[in-house]
């Protein structure tokens, strides 16, 4: 196999608070690290030599905090999990979304799908039922022995053997079994797809929605944690973790080889997923429907310094990491303010769209959530994106918090366990992985040392476009995004000192999006890139971050059939990024969105920059 020695990983010198965000990222690229690219399968830890980091200075809330017991932490605080008062804390300002009534109430995902004749999978996605009892509240057990959830490019022979049996055991389990492969790839269509209303909590008008907000990361949280669990008893190995596609670091950036047709009946391959993505093809993080033929080397520095746009720069703050908050009564994909989070709009929706089949009428499996979860990568995947939650809180444990509302804390889902038992999960109990029982395989992140580089430095590129680019003020809302638009939008502050931002983070928010939710669709946003010449990627500086969506299939009024389009919000922390481009001291600056896929119908509500409250202790 050929390895390439690439040395896209900066090291820094200095670190300050937070621990990187001061770090030029171009200070010194002479730490080298291999990594093969064209390896279709072996990727192991000999082909990555990205652990030298002699140079690297972190403060002890950095890497090694990985899997961290919070337990202790927590504790401090009073206790959060199994805190059962918290049910009476009065909600700020609303009721928490609740469980629903999975049994009795729920419906056919088809009329929420307009494409449903192509849906190869079928929309009838409500779960068995075994009995009429009401869920009980899950209790999580205590003392247990951690899963240690491996890496899938490290795994041994013996685990992907181990696997393959469970999921094998699964596949063979009656379609009508509520741990089958096919039970379990409907819990995600039901949760997704309009199977659920927010009846439960008062609204029954309303559907139940558990993506674009908050309830994001712990809904997938739970949901991988009962599946793991019913892998392990059907091969009867309590201490059985699933793997996670380490698709954060070059040696996981293929689709895991595991998971691919090996002539053998391998119960992990699935037909329908992109096959133009099979390795060595390298998985791109800014995914946009084409490839685009970037090599190895540069999409691989691309990916590193998206990941670091979207877990740093732009996951400032609880809100921009976790979504906007859902409570009973609202709708996730029809709130203008409402944004989805920085990594569940970014590499989430990216790999869902890269692995799914794209000459599918609606990109099965992967690329539509309604087919999603039969795919079993799609739970290696999610362990990914879980990942990303601890490593968010652990990089910055001062700012990087989770919801404290007890309107997060108490939404629930209920879920049928690995003893068939039906059971209520809330948020409160799933935010601490150890306690859950599970912890993962350390892995290297190379992104933290890989801040994007400004394209050009230097204050008043703003100024200079003055007469060229239209002030937002001026500007007539809403702006069509069928092709490139730029405004010049003031800033809230200028040269701000670093108490300032210790108490307050730059955020640039897009309002009132609308879009068609029947179509996979990406545009990007760019800060001060004047210049349309040249190519700018989420290894400049200049690039903000991206908004991007897969279908949902939600595209019908509750029971009038019509055709309503989606809305949603999105937000991006920018406060580095304007230090990155010098930009600090200027009252303006440029933003620019380019469409990318799916935007000829987009429109975009209103553009501005606030500052935004982060915690201070
Ligand atoms: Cu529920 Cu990756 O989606």
């Amino acid at each position: 196999m050929a390895s390439l020695s690439i040395s896209t990983l900066p090291t820094s010198t200095t670190t300050k608070k937070p621990f990187f965000s001061k770090t030029p990222s171009h200070v010194n690229k002479s730490r080298r690290f291999t990594v093969s690219c064209n390896a279709a399968s072996d990727n192991n830890d000999k082909t990555v030599k990205n652990s030298d980091t002699p140079n690297l200075i972190l403060p002890k809330t950095s890497l090694e905090m990985q899997n961290v017991d919070r337990r202790n932490l927590l504790l401090g605080l009073g206790g959060l999990y199994g805190a059962t008062n918290l049910t009476t804390i009065p909600s700020a300002f609303g009721m928490p979304i609740a469980a629903p009534d999975i049994i009795s109430h729920c419906a056919s995902a088809s009329s929420n799908l307009a494409n449903t004749k192509d849906t190869i999978r079928g929309v009838a996605c409500c779960p068995p039922v075994l009995s009429t009892d009401k869920p009980k509240d899950y209790v999580l057990p205590w003392n247990v022995k951690p899963r240690v959830r491996p890496a899938a490019q490290r795994a041994s022979a013996d685990y992907i053997e181990k696997y393959q049996k469970a999921i094998q055991a699964m596949r063979d389990l009656p379609d009508s079994h509520p741990h089958s492969w096919k039970q379990q790839g409907m819990i995600h269509c039901a949760y997704c797809n309009g199977g659920y209303t927010q009846e439960q909590s008062g609204h029954p008008d309303k559907q139940l929605q558990i993506h674009n907000s908050w309830l994001f990361f712990p809904f997938h949280r739970w949901y991988l944690y009962f599946y793991e669990r019913i892998l392990g008893k059907l091969i009867n190995d309590p201490t059985f973790a699933l793997p996670y596609w380490n698709w954060d670091n070059p040696s996981g950036m293929q689709l895991p080889a595991m998971f691919e047709d090996n002539g053998k009946k391998n119960p992990l391959f699935d037909p329908l997923r992109d096959a133009i993505h099979l390795p060595p093809a390298i998985f791109n993080v800014e995914y946009a429907g084409a490839d685009t033929g970037d090599s190895c080397i540069k999409q691989i520095g691309i990916n590193l310094s998206s990941m670091y746009r979207q877990m740093i720069t732009n996951s400032c703050d609880t809100k921009r990491f976790f979504g906007g908050e859902f409570v009973a009564g609202n709708d996730p994909l029809t709130s203008e303010f409402n944004a989805p989070g920085t990594i569940e709009k970014g590499v989430h929706t990216a790999a869902h769209r890269w692995v799914g089949n794209r000459r599918m009428a609606n990109g099965e499996d992967m690329g539509n959530f309604y087919s999603a979860g039969y795919d079993p990568l799609f739970y290696v995947h999610h362990a990914n994106v879980d990942r990303m939650w601890k490593i968010w809180r652990d990089v910055d444990m001062k700012r990087h918090k989770d919801p404290d509302s007890s309107d997060w804390l108490n939404a629930s889902y209920v879920f049928y366990d690995e003893n068939e038992n039906l059971v209520r999960v809330y948020n409160r109990d799933c935010v601490d992985i150890r306690r859950m029982g599970y912890v993962y395989e350390r892995s290297e992140i190379p992104w933290i040392r890989s801040r994007p580089i400004a394209r050009v430095k230097g204050a008043n590129v703003a100024a200079k476009s003055l007469g060229v680019v239209q002030k937002v003020e001026d500007v007539v809302f809403p702006l069509k995004l069928n092709k490139t638009v730029k405004v010049l939008v003031k800033r809230p502050a200028i040269n701000r000192t670093e108490e300032d931002k210790e108490k307050e983070t730059e955020v640039l928010f897009l309002n009132g999006i609308n879009f068609d939710g029947e179509k996979f669709l990406k545009f990007d946003v760019f800060v001060n890139d004047v210049d349309d010449g040249v190519q700018t990627t989420a290894a400049d500086s200049e690039f903000a971050g991206s908004f991007a969506q897969l279908p949902h299939g939600h595209n019908m009024e509750m029971g009038t059939g019509e055709k309503m389009l989606m809305k949603s919000g999105s937000a991006y922390g920018i406060t580095e990024l304007l230090e990155d481009i010098e930009a600090e001291g200027d009252e303006s600056v440029v933003v620019k969105l380019v469409p990318r896929i799916g935007c000829e119908e987009v429109t975009v509500g209103e553009i501005k920059i606030k500052l935004v409250p982060v915690p201070t202790v």
